[in-house]
């Protein structure tokens, strides 16, 4: 295949941090010396107590299956909070630290260092006061307020473990997520603001609460001010508490493998798991990705417009820009409200130089036309950067000739919740990029293409991704299940972290990930296990059974495509559709919702009852002309009515 190449131009060589010349001899030196080269750049965070071990990890493998086990700076004591603002505080104390924009544009506010210093303080003040210490769990369910960022790092400077949980998630996802790490602290607003929509915040959580118990404080947040209940023994206003506090709070020490947070995560099955992420190799490559990936000098102004609630909002929204004394953007609303200018708009407000965002809002945006884009000066963007799927290279194409006037970089970084920060991605003054391929791994970073039994495949090939060697930002466990961290990922290939993801690499070395393998899909840029959607359908008393699988979908990336049968006496009707969809939004979350529905009254399976989803992926996909082998099915007219009824019809 031939794609186009973007040369890094030189400019950007020469003020760039690293260089293509620079890249080579870093990036040999971290995969043969990976002790020295970290040993090196450890350092970039300040530790109280600094390290003298570097690398202890093992992927377990042949001989030692059961044996995984990884540590980084292990002997090392240090705190995330105090790397993110105290050590600031001498040199850029007046310096701002977030710019928060409103959802409303009329509405937004700058927080300098010594600023977010005093909030944080306050606000881990009120948490101690309420027993929150080292190793306690605090779930956090905010919108894209300060606040929110106050809050994690409240908790990283007591040593509690924050669970970040997305503020569009329903009462039921949120008391799965506070139940499966044991909060008794619970932080959240009274409701969220986004695209002119209130969101019923400390509603839900109430309702989250009513279901499972065993929460002892809720400290609320007041945002749009609306009434909400409050449980006088339970439940405090932020600003009431905090008032009562001062602004002293020392950072409790922390040994670098000490864990900092869990973000729950969607996987092939069973219910998401806690991805638990430690204190100082995290942030040692949140920080070390965000300066050379981004190429952040003082004086820019970084935007990021993930949600805090995603992975992409802890590394690249809150820790890797603040433990670099950077100034981050923090933004409320939507791209499209008031209009579909917003995101330039802002820009432009600002003075934004990196802004990266998700291929699902480029694709929104180019629907809308370039009217809206060119209509503001953009003059401030030096980088752009894509993260959470896959970028098609038409996507890519109108995002560099269109918002960066075929003037700036595109990063499209590779990574995952597990990972904790960027894998593979073009660094902008070093690597000449290709629209729609991640390109090459940072420094440390061992990606491998291996074929179904494992074998490790050279040169130009395509098979699965593993990456074959630690590195500091990795996930250390499942929050209390270390045996499922060890079957999910180190299993398929032993001796190896098994991504999920397919992949692709080029005759010049390039990766271009090509999608989930398992049973993973990436609707907008969020990941969902098909299993969760099934068993909210299932939950329905119309439903007996249903399978669920992507499809590609131009906006989204993928849809979500379900097949549903019905207990026997029910009747399908476009009611009872929409009846299923207004469901899943309740039992999951808005980004859940099925895009399409189709009433089968039997499923594809084998004679031992397993469902064959890869002929319902062909189907939903509308190639079912190559469905392979359907010689093993139990029943195989069901295939042809599924056929016949297809909703996705090209
Ligand atoms: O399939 C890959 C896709 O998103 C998955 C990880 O999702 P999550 O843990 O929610 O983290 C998203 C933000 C880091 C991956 O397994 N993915 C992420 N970035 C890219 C990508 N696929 C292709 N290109 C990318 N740049």
């Amino acid at each position: 295949m031939d794609a186009k190449l973007y040369p890094v131009s030189q400019d950007w060589a020469r003020r760039a941090h690293v260089d293509e010349a620079k890249y080579q001899l870093m990036y040999e030196r971290s995969v043969k010396d990976p002790e020295g080269f970290w040993f090196e750049h450890g350092n970039r965070i300040d530790w109280f107590t600094t390290y003298s071990q570097v690398k202890n990890t093992s992927f377990g493998g042949p001989g030692s299956p059961g044996e995984v086990s990884i540590r980084w700076f292990e002997d090392g004591v240090t705190n995330v909070a105090y790397n993110c603002i105290d050590r600031h505080l001498a040199t850029r104390g007046d310096q701002v630290a977030i710019i928060w924009e409103g959802d409303d544009p009329s509405e937004s506010k700058s927080i300098t260092y010594r600023e977010l210093h005093d909030e944080v303080a306050r606000m881990a003040n009120v948490l101690r006061n309420r027993g929150v210490g080292k190793g306690d769990t605090v779930t956090i369910y905010m919108p894209m307020i300060p606040e929110a960022a106050y809050a994690m790092l409240a908790c990283a400077r007591l040593g509690a473990i924050h669970s970040v949980v997305f503020g569009g998630f329903s009462p039921d996802s949120l008391a799965d997520r506070i139940s499966g790490c044991g909060s008794k602290m619970i932080i959240t607003a009274d409701e969220g603001l986004r695209g002119g929509r209130t969101v019923p915040l400390k509603a839900n959580v109430d309702a989250a609460i009513a279901k499972i118990g065993g929460v002892d404080h809720v400290v609320v947040v007041r945002r749009t001010g609306s009434p909400v209940e409050m449980e006088p023994a339970r439940d405090v206003y932020l600003h009431d508490a905090a008032e009562q506090v001062t602004t002293e709070c020392p950072c409790e020490k922390m040994n670098a493998e000490d864990p900092l947070f869990i973000l729950f995560t969607s996987g092939s099955t069973g219910k998401p798991k806690g991805v638990l992420h430690t204190t100082g190799g995290y942030l040692v490559h949140a920080s070390m990705t965000h300066e050379y990936v981004f190429d952040y000098h003082d004086g820019d102004v970084y935007w990021c417009t993930a949600d805090v609630g995603w992975v992409t909002g802890h590394s690249y929204i809150v820790y890797g820009p603040l433990a670099n004394g950077a100034t981050t953007l923090m933004f409320e609303g939507v791209p499209t409200y008031p209009s579909v200018s917003r995101f330039w708009e802002v820009v432009d407000k600002h003075q934004v130089n990196i802004f990266y965002t998700a291929p699902t809002a480029i694709r929104a945006l180019m629907g809308a036309g370039e009217e809206a884009v060119k209509k503001t000066s953009r003059r401030s963007l030096r980088l752009l950067g894509s993260v959470g799927e896959p970028i098609n290279p038409e996507a890519w194409e109108w995002y560099h000739r269109v918002v960066g006037d075929g003037r700036c970089p595109i990063v499209d970084t590779w990574w995952q919740t597990e990972t904790g920060g960027i894998m593979i991605t073009p660094l902008p003054g070093a690597i000449a990029q290709k629209p729609g391929s991640a390109t090459r791994p940072f420094f440390g970073v061992v990606p491998q293409v291996v074929d179904a039994e494992g074998k490790v495949l050279e040169g130009a090939c395509e098979g699965n991704l593993v990456i074959a060697e630690s590195w500091p930002g990795q996930m250390r466990t499942v929050f209390g299940d270390h045996q499922r961290f060890i079957e999910t990922y180190f299993s398929a290939y032993p001796g190896k972290y098994f991504t999920g993801d397919g992949c692709r690499r080029d005759e010049d070395g390039y990766y271009w990930i090509t999608g989930r393998v398992d049973d993973v899909i990436n609707v907008s840029g969020h990941r969902m296990g098909t299993a969760e959607v099934e068993s909210a359908l299932v939950a329905h008393p119309k439903v007996s059974e249903a399978a669920v699988v992507g499809y590609p979908h131009d906006i989204k990336g993928q849809g979500i495509y379900a097949y549903v049968t019905l207990m026997s006496g029910e009747v399908f009707t476009d009611d009872l559709r929409k009846e299923l969809v207004t469901w899943v939004r309740k039992e999951i979350g808005p980004i859940a919702s099925p895009d399409l529905i189709q009433f089968a009254p039997g499923l594809p399976k084998t004679r031992s009852g397993k469902i064959m989803r890869r002929i319902l992926r062909k189907i939903a996909e509308d190639e079912f002309g190559s469905l392979g082998d359907t010689s093993t099915l139990a029943e195989p007219a069901v295939v042809d009515d599924l056929i016949a009824n297809r909703q996705n019809r090209a």
